[in-house]
């Protein structure tokens, strides 16, 4: 492949980006383009690198990285789980730490321990089936919800919800606790199949680079 091909980035709109900019900054790429707050733009250049980058929103980042839209994505572990794109994972870059977590009211521990028939509330209904079905093999109710999970057991449309627990503050503010732990989370960095293949010294190099300044 040719040299002056452009290496594409995918970011996680929000926090991560701008901590994945920061970190990329230290190994030397920049994105000054980027750095304007102003700016309608959807997609950056570094002429000079060869690269692009653009931000999406999270959950799409595997769905562009899959399709070869983007070469590389930066995205939270959660997303990997409940996209299940073909895509490598390649390095866990350590920030934007939490925990999937079943929570809700003291009282739903008993109906998890006894393998009750519950209702589970979740923005991750894939990650949610995968713990109860093939972990628990337990049967339960899955409900989507696209956000502010915390609700469902307080308006009691779920007796749990599965979703991500990083201070703890929303749930105790809202009488809920953590009951079970699924698995811990961070931002990961993820390479379509094809450009590790037709790009791996460029592709290699970067992640090498990254893994010393983590
Ligand atoms: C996430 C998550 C929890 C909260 C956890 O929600 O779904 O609600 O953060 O953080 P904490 O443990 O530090 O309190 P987010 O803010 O992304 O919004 P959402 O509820 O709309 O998904």
């Amino acid at each position: 492949m040719s040299e002056d091909r452009y290496l594409t980035f995918a970011l996680g709109k929000g926090r991560l980006a701008n901590k994945t900019m920061e970190l990329l900054e230290k190994i030397g790429i920049t994105c000054e383009e980027m750095k304007d707050k102003d700016s309608r733009k959807l997609i950056f250049v570094n002429e000079e690198l060869k690269l692009k980058f653009f931000l999406s929103k999270g959950p799409d980042v595997p769905t562009y990285v899959e399709y070869g839209a983007a070469d590389i994505g930066v995205v939270g572990k959660d997303t990997i789980l409940e996209e299940d794109r073909r895509v490598y994972e390649v390095l866990d870059l350590g920030y934007g730490k939490c925990r999937m977590c079943v929570c809700g009211p003291k009282s739903a521990k008993e109906l998890l321990q006894h393998h009750e028939m519950i209702r589970v509330a979740s923005k991750y209904p894939n990650i949610a089936k995968d713990y109860f079905y093939n972990k628990k093999h337990q049967t339960v109710d899955i409900i989507k919800l696209n956000g502010s999970v915390e609700l469902g057991p307080i308006v009691k449309l779920a007796d749990v919800i599965v979703d991500i627990v990083e201070t703890g503050s929303t749930l105790k503010e809202n009488g809920l606790e953590v009951l079970e732990e699924i698995c811990p989370l961070s931002a990961r960095m993820i390479v379509n199949q094809v450009s590790m293949q037709m790009e791996p010294e460029r592709i290699k190099k970067l992640i090498t680079e990254l893994k010393n300044h983590l």
